[in-house]
Parts: C-alpha cells; sequence; structure tokens
C-alpha cells in the first residue's frame, strides 16, 4: 500500500491545495493531510479550525484524511507509517526552501521520499496569505478557495 503525508500550514486551505490533494489521491492509495499546529506562528484559523476546513473540503475523497500534528515531520511521518511526503511546487521561487526542506528531512529520515506535485497553472500565483488579505479587504475569493473556506473567512470579517 502506497501512503502519502501532505504538510503545512494551511491558513486556510485554498484550491490550489485542493488540486494538490486530488491528484495525490490518485497517485497513493491514501493520503494523509497534516496541518503544523505551531505555537511560533499566530495563525489567523486555529490548528482545530484548520483540520475542520480541510475535513470539509475533502468530503467525497474516500481515501483521504486530516489531522494535526506538533514537532518533526518525519516524526508525524513515521507515526502515520507513510511512504513519502507530497509538497506542491509553484513558481521556481517556491524551490530554494522546498529543497530544503526536502534534503533536512531525508538527512533526518533517508527512507522517507519527497515527492513534489507541480501547480496547476491557474493556481500558481496562489497562496494563503494572499486569500487572506484579499479577505480582509472583502475582496472576492470565491474562485479561490472551497465554498466552505469563503464562509469562515466572511465570518471572520
Ligand atoms: O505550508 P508550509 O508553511 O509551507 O508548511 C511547512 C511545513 C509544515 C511542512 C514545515 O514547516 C514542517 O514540516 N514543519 C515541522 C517541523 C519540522 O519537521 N522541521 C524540520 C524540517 S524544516
Amino acid at each position: 500500500m502506497k501512503t502519502a503525508l501532505y504538510p503545512g500550514s494551511f491558513d486556510p486551505i485554498t484550491n490550489g491545495h485542493l488540486d494538490i490533494i486530488k491528484r495525490a489521491a490518485v497517485l497513493f492509495d491514501k493520503v494523509y493531510v497534516a496541518v503544523l499546529d505551531n505555537d511560533q506562528k499566530d495563525p489567523l484559523f486555529s490548528t482545530q479550525e484548520r483540520v475542520d476546513l480541510i475535513s470539509t473540503s475533502i468530503e467525497g475523497l474516500d481515501n483521504v484524511s486530516c489531522s494535526s500534528f506538533k514537532g518533526l515531520l518525519v516524526n508525524y511521518a513515521e507515526a502515520c507509517q507513510v511512504n513519502a511526503i507530497i509538497r506542491g511546487l509553484r513558481a521556481v521561487t517556491d524551490f530554494d526552501w522546498e529543497f530544503q526542506l526536502a534534503l533536512t528531512n531525508r538527512q533526518l529520515n533517508p527512507k522517507l521520499e519527497t515527492v513534489f506535485l507541480m501547480t496547476d497553472a491557474k493556481y500558481s500565483y496562489l497562496s494563503s496569505s494572499l486569500v487572506r488579505q484579499i479577505a480582509a479587504f472583502d475582496g472576492d475569493i470565491g474562485a479561490l478557495v472551497p465554498p466552505i473556506v469563503q464562509e469562515a473567512l466572511k465570518n471572520r470579517g
């Protein structure tokens, strides 16, 4: 059985993330989406809210589930017994950081592979921080995030 972990901050999940999840769900038998529970960051949505938004957004994808984790990604990957880490790549500006992350994780656990999926071109500019900014100024985010996230951002005001 081929399994993968898709980790991230997901503050909040966007249609770009969802596209990566759907494509990973075709490649792997089971995909675990994992929200980093990071005390050092000051996220817009709490960890539980982010997990709930993702869980609603992945309804209907039978081989995908969502949870949160604290600490090192490699430790959570081991606990989930996954074969691979999934990361999405947008423009080349993502590459330096992703390369560093992948090599660090390989150093910590050589058996864990990182698999990169290229973003769909229509989401190449999209990020959670841009979505938060647009929403903060009442801009239209309907095409950028799942409906449940649009609602949550509207309520956050
Ligand atoms: O969505 P993001 O913010 O790009 O995700 C980054 C994430 C959560 C994948 C990364 O920060 C992470 O894995 N953090 C857990 C701590 C860890 O394992 N650090 C060592 C590798 S840099």
